[in-house]
């Protein structure tokens, strides 16, 4: 992937390592200046294989498939980018929010790398690196606002600058790739839900159910989809047996449907943003739901209409990966913020500190 060797180049070098739900990955990444970073090896190990027939992650057999591929990934990662551990500046491992078994396999992998070769530790929070992804894959520097849209999470935050956040929506009940999940799971279209729902929406009517739109027009940017998923159910249920005329239809009308609510509330924050932002007017969509075709379509027509640009990574790194850890890493360690050996993995870890938590803020402390 990368023939010339990672030793000798200059700027920072690190290791990335990410185990916090159902993926295994390692990544090699050279930060060469603020907003300039080389992707040298991104190596991404699903477990949906070992998950699907439960249709949903098992925490107990995530935690054990990191154990027994993070050493090869991790072999590889350096392999492709032509590195040794001891070119390395630093090792970056995301220490939380997520699955806790999982976190502590490639936390306890990370810090044996970094006692083993005396080289720093930085403690990842997974969220930060789905919000710094577009630093890597584009250069875009804060502030931004950022719409963060995943299996775990669905929020609305200002990005000050690395470290530094507000939170100005969140969901109130499930987060958005959740409740494709959830569609998915209950048209039998299988597990992961996101892309299948997708699918089965190409050549769907977006217009044959009207499915509610919640929250729209709130004065607050916050979200909420169970009430969507329970209509999507109750429709299904009146239509019984299912043809395939009708899963598009209703997964058409379920992603018009969440894609209306996004749209609303986006704009909603960007008019909440517009003073801090000045004339940096940036949308930035992270998370695995940000690969969602309608969704980028509709959000860059909503950025265009006011003036935004609109960031989203490429596909391969919206989900979750290594890449975003190792570079959210070295724009730490660049700052001078590494960790001790001790530090915790956490399964619940706010990007922003200080935010309200929300009466029924979905699943809080669970994946990313
Ligand atoms: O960030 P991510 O890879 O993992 C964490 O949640 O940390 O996000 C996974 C979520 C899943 O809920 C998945 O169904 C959803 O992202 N997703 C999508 C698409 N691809 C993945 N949702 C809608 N459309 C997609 N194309
Ligand atoms: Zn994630």
């Amino acid at each position: 992937m990368n023939p010339q060797p990672a030793k000798g180049r200059a700027g920072v070098l690190v290791l990335g390592i990410e185990t916090s739900c159902d993926e295994t990955a390692a990544a090699v990444v050279l930060r060469e200046g603020p907003g300039q970073g080389r992707l040298l090896s991104n190596v991404v190990r699903s477990q949906w294989e070992q998950h699907r027939q439960f249709e949903g992650v098992v925490p107990e057999i995530a935690a054990r498939a990191h154990v027994e591929c993070l050493d090869d990934i991790v072999g590889e990662a350096l392999a492709q980018a032509a590195a040794d551990l001891p070119d390395l500046d630093g090792i970056a491992v995301t220490a939380g929010p997520g699955l806790i078994g999982g976190l502590m396999v490639g936390l306890t992998t990370a810090k044996a790398l970094a006692l083993a070769c005396e080289k720093p530790l930085i403690a990842v929070n997974h969220l930060e690196a789905h919000a710094l992804t577009v630093g890597l894959t584009e250069g875009l520097t804060p502030p931004y606002l950022l719409l963060l849209v995943s299996g775990g999470h669905t929020q609305l935050l200002l990005v000050h600058d690395v470290g530094r956040y507000t939170r100005l929506g969140t969901t109130i009940d499930d987060a958005l790739g959740e409740a494709f999940d959830k569609t998915a799971k209950l048209l039998g279209l299988g597990f992961p839900g996101g892309p299948a729902v997708e699918r089965m929406a190409r050549g769907g009517n977006p217009q044959r159910f009207a499915f509610p739109r919640p929250m729209v027009d709130r004065d607050e940017p916050h979200f909420s989809f169970a009430g969507l998923k329970t209509a999507v159910r109750r429709q299904a249920l009146q239509l019984v047996p299912l043809h395939e005329a009708d899963i598009r239809d209703l997964c058409a009308s379920f992603e018009a449907a969440v894609t209306d609510v996004v749209v609303d509330r986006c704009a909603r924050a960007m008019q909440l943003a517009g003073a801090e932002l000045g004339d940096a007017k940036h949308l930035v969509i992270a998370g695995g739901v940000a690969a969602n075709q309608r969704l980028r379509e509709a959000l860059a027509n909503l950025a265009e209409g006011r003036g935004f640009a609109l960031h989203a990574p490429p596909i391969a790194l919206c989900g979750d990966n290594a890449a975003m850890v190792a570079w959210a890493g070295a724009e730490h360690l660049v700052r001078g913020r590494t960790d001790s050996l001790d530090v915790p993995a956490r399964a619940r870890w706010p990007l922003d500190q200080s935010a309200e938590p929300i009466l029924g803020a979905g699943r809080l402390g669970a994946k990313a």
